[in-house]
């Protein structure tokens, strides 16, 4: 892999075209460049390796790279963003380091202009180029990445995207990054000073809630559930603040930070609590969108609050049984230590509307085992009873490829959640619905006024399969979703 991929104007550049499937003769955009670069284009299309399928690649000479596009009407943005992510590996090992992108050329108008493909081709290309090797010690003996690529293009809107796709999955990467980073490092404190130092980086504001601060706001959810561990608890505020933002918005993001999941005293049985530390995968999407937002400039008023938490057992941890008292004022009564994460967003969610007074709230967590039954590793669960927000979440999914897929959120389904001894239990005590009970759980700490929509990527957020995209490991599901909602808020 590449150590880096940027945009530029490199000084020999290999040719990047495409051709659908079935194309017999080179149109005429690539003749010319056919003739400037001796044949090579339609030697490459003579290949017998070559039908335009698209898994179909050529390398002639060092300096044209032919892709196949597959059937014309077949192909769409996912594909080329998948395309970009296949293509990488290929121009490393080719020795490849400059190339010059002319894919849109014969990429259909319906699917995107230079600009949407761009984008896509150099998401894909950056997603993929991706490796965890940052804990690779002395007895391995991987071969490092090694090189850079430098990609341009003699089209303006081309450029344009290649240049947006590169922030969007740089900042993708760098939710995947502290998402990796295992939950001896990875605290609340320490998820803390990632966030400081990107607000210093990328020009955010942060600031930090402490543990003692949580405990005189009243955030009981917060405190409880961070409690047992000596890595004490913690919620982190990014801001976003334009000079000029699009007036009245101030988009609000809430992302699930528990570092480590165990469970707690209702522990998670041997095999089902490995891989508990991508419970942090909500917080990670949201800290690596505000870093996006704020790289490309958005015209946006846009917040993201992380509440970071890691549930351990102790002496002092908090039990089923326990009735808790939120930020809000609602009192909770444990039914189960390990739907753990719906306290700490309630307090989050609770204290964001009364403090932040955002026009709309989106929160990310990884929230149900129930969530990877129902809709697996295809798609994020959605609740939204907002028409409007509803739309802009499902456009931007439509646009990105981070799939959402809408379940119900009813008064039934809110009634359901109320306890004997206290307004709540965190937990019914049937498994019935499990994702739809967290989210109507969560629907008691947002102000009924308030557009929201909750998303659960508890099947998305880490792959144990690698694909076009993603080694195994986390995906930053969201990021590039939550940043997509963001530009097209207040439009
Ligand atoms: N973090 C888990 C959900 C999870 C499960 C994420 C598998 C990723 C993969 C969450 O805190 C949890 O434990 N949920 C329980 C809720 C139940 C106790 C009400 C679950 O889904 O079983
Ligand atoms: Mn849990
Ligand atoms: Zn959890």
């Amino acid at each position: 892999m590449f150590r880096t991929i940027r945009t530029g104007s490199p000084k020999k550049p290999a040719l990047l075209v495409g051709l659908p499937c079935g194309t017999t003769r080179l149109p005429k955009s690539l003749a010319e460049l056919d003739e400037s670069h001796g044949g090579r284009i339609k030697a490459a299309m003579r290949s017998r390796m070559f039908k335009g399928g698209l898994k179909d690649l050529v390398i002639q000479g060092d300096d044209v790279v032919l892709v196949g596009l597959g059937p014309s009407d077949e192909l769409d943005l996912d594909l080329i963003r998948q395309l970009g992510g296949r293509l990488v590996g290929h121009l490393h090992r080719a020795d490849i380091h400059g190339l010059d992108v002319r894919i849109h050329e014969t990429v259909p108008r319906k699917i995107g202009d230079a600009d949407a493909v761009g984008q896509a081709l150099a998401e894909g290309m950056v997603l993929a180029n991706w490796v965890v090797d940052f804990f690779d010690g002395k007895a391995t003996n991987r071969s490092n990445a090694s090189g850079s690529l430098s990609i341009g293009s003699g089209d303006n809107r081309m450029r344009g995207g290649l240049r947006r796709g590169i922030v969007l999955a740089e900042s993708t990467n760098d939710a995947r990054k502290i998402a990796a980073t295992p939950p001896n490092i990875c605290t609340p404190t320490w998820v803390a000073q990632q966030a400081r130092a990107a607000a210093k980086k990328h020009g955010l504001q942060c600031r930090v809630i402490n543990f003692a601060e949580a405990k005189k706001l009243g955030m009981g959810g917060l405190v409880n559930v961070g409690i047992g561990s000596a890595n004490k608890p913690c919620m982190i505020i990014l801001e976003h603040k334009p000079k000029r933002p699009r007036p009245d918005h101030r988009l609000a993001l809430v992302g699930k930070t528990m570092t480590y999941d165990s469970g707690g005293y209702s522990l998670k049985i041997s095999n089902t609590m490995k891989g508990m530390k991508y419970d942090m995968n909500g917080g990670a999407a949201v800290f690596g969108a505000m870093i996006a937002i704020s790289r490309l400039k958005l015209p946006v008023h846009v917040f993201g609050v992380l509440p970071c938490a890691e549930n351990l057992v102790s002496g002092e941890a908090y039990r089923p049984d326990d009735i808790i008292k939120m930020f809000n004022g609602v009192t909770v009564e444990v039914t189960n230590t390990d739907a753990e994460g719906r306290l700490i967003l309630g307090d989050a969610l609770a204290w964001t509307c009364r403090k932040i007074k955002p026009t709309e709230i989106i929160d990310v967590a990884t929230l149900t085992g129930g969530v990877v039954v129902g809709l697996g590793h295809f798609c994020a669960g959605m609740w939204c009873e907002d028409k409007s927000l509803r739309r802009r979440v499902e456009a931007a999914a439509e646009s990105t490829g981070e799939k959402v897929w809408r379940l119900p959120l009813w008064e039934a389904h809110r009634t359901f959640m109320r306890a004997q001894h206290a307004d709540l239990w965190n937990s019914g005590p049937s498994r019935s619905a499990h994702p739809i009970q967290g989210a109507a759980f969560l629907s008691y700490f947002v102000d009924e006024d308030v557009p929201w929509t909750h998303l659960d990527i508890a099947g998305v957020s880490a792959v144990e399969k690698a694909d076009d995209l993603h080694v195994v490991g986390p995906t930053g599901f969201g990021v590039r979703l939550l940043a997509e909602v963001a530009a097209r808020t207040g439009v």
